[in-house]
């Protein structure tokens, strides 16, 4: 088994802070896969980059499920554990390795310096047992999936099926991260869009075969070029690429029997969609439009927030299953 240690790539933890992270966070619940994940130094940095990135609230919802073939079977008890020698933790700047980490006091067999990780770290990676050739994922709605020199050892048409489920067990939105050298094979194109040119970090775009109603469409999905088209009973959604294209928001129009009866305003990010406004004009109220707007989208999305609900308007949101926040917000999840 490959030596691995904190801190390998550290290229790609610094593209994972700018680029995924201010994602991430926006959302309530943050889910990271890191398969392939060896001894844990890999979903401990990555815990350690969350950390520093997030701040210690929003860090206490996110959780890394570290999965690996492990054909030794310690993979499991080491990662619980939480403790590294001196060579694992060499790269780790000075000050995280002095936040993060206790040294403890009995050194190693060989009486090397041994180094744990915090308790708050440890309880935010969850090791499973996991072979990525079954093909089935431990789970999905995953923000960000790691995968990184575990691909080059599957042949071409593994590594394709692998990616493939990848793609399936990400939420809309969400990112994929390989190492620098392992870049998507062909015949993916369309269902990944490269992040930055600096490193292998891509977001799932779709191909998401969608039944919405009657009709099914094809869809899209990124924060900035949204391409929808849904339909739910009398109602079709379609986004407004001019309001869109000037407005810090994407905007939706709702026609129905070919007139435009309302509009909403949303920001889509991940699997949430965060809806800032939903106005029916005044001679279309009444005739259960809001409704189908919010339960399209609830055939789409993991997550819907309502955002700043006026008080008068909770028993909407509450018809259409949503639970308060208490601050104002009401929040659905599949
Ligand atoms: C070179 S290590 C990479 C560890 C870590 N991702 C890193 O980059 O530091 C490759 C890991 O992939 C795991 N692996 C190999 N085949 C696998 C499979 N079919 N399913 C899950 N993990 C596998 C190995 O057990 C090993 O821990």
């Amino acid at each position: 088994m490959a030596f691995t240690y904190f801190f390998r790539d550290r290229q790609t933890l610094d593209l994972i802070a700018e680029c995924v992270i201010p994602a991430l966070k926006r959302h309530m619940y943050i889910h990271i896969w890191d398969a392939g994940c060896a001894m844990g130094p890999e979903p401990y940095s990555l815990a350690i980059v969350l950390r520093e990135n997030m701040g210690p609230f929003l860090f206490r919802n996110a959780r890394i499920l570290a999965t690996d073939i492990d054909e030794s079977g310690d993979f499991g008890e080491t990662i619980r554990r939480g403790v590294y020698g001196e060579r694992g933790v060499e790269r780790i700047p000075a000050e995280l390795l002095e936040r993060y980490f206790t040294r403890l006091a009995e050194p190693g067999p060989h009486g090397e310096p041994r180094h744990q990780i915090a308790p708050e770290l440890r309880k935010a990676v969850e090791y499973q047992q996991h072979d990525l050739l079954t093909l089935r994922p431990p789970r999905d709605g995953f923000g960000l999936i790691v995968c990184k020199n575990v691909l080059l050892h599957f042949t071409p048409e593994e590594r394709v099926a692998v990616i493939k489920m990848f793609h399936a067990a990400l939420a809309p939105g969400g990112f994929l991260v390989t190492e620098q050298t392992q870049k998507l094979p062909a015949g993916l194109g369309g269902m990944f869009e490269q992040v930055s040119s600096a490193g292998q970090v891509w977001r799932k775009i779709g191909n998401l075969e969608c039944r919405i109603g009657n009709v099914e469409s094809s869809i899209r999905n990124t924060d900035y070029a949204i391409r929808n088209i849904m339909t739910h009973e009398a109602l079709r959604i379609q986004q407004d690429h001019a309001f869109s294209r000037v407005s810090d928001y994407t905007w939706f129009n709702l026609d129905a029997g070919g007139q435009r009866v309302g509009k909403v305003r949303v920001r889509i990010d991940s699997g949430t969609l965060t809806v800032y406004s939903l106005s029916i004009f005044p001679e279309f109220q009444g005739q259960g439009f809001a409704q189908q707007a919010i339960a399209a989208f609830q055939n789409q999305y993991a997550a819907i927030v309502a955002d700043r609900v006026r008080p008068e308007a909770g028993g909407f949101w509450e018809k259409m299953r949503f639970t308060t926040d208490y601050l104002g917000n009401y929040t659905w999840q599949r």
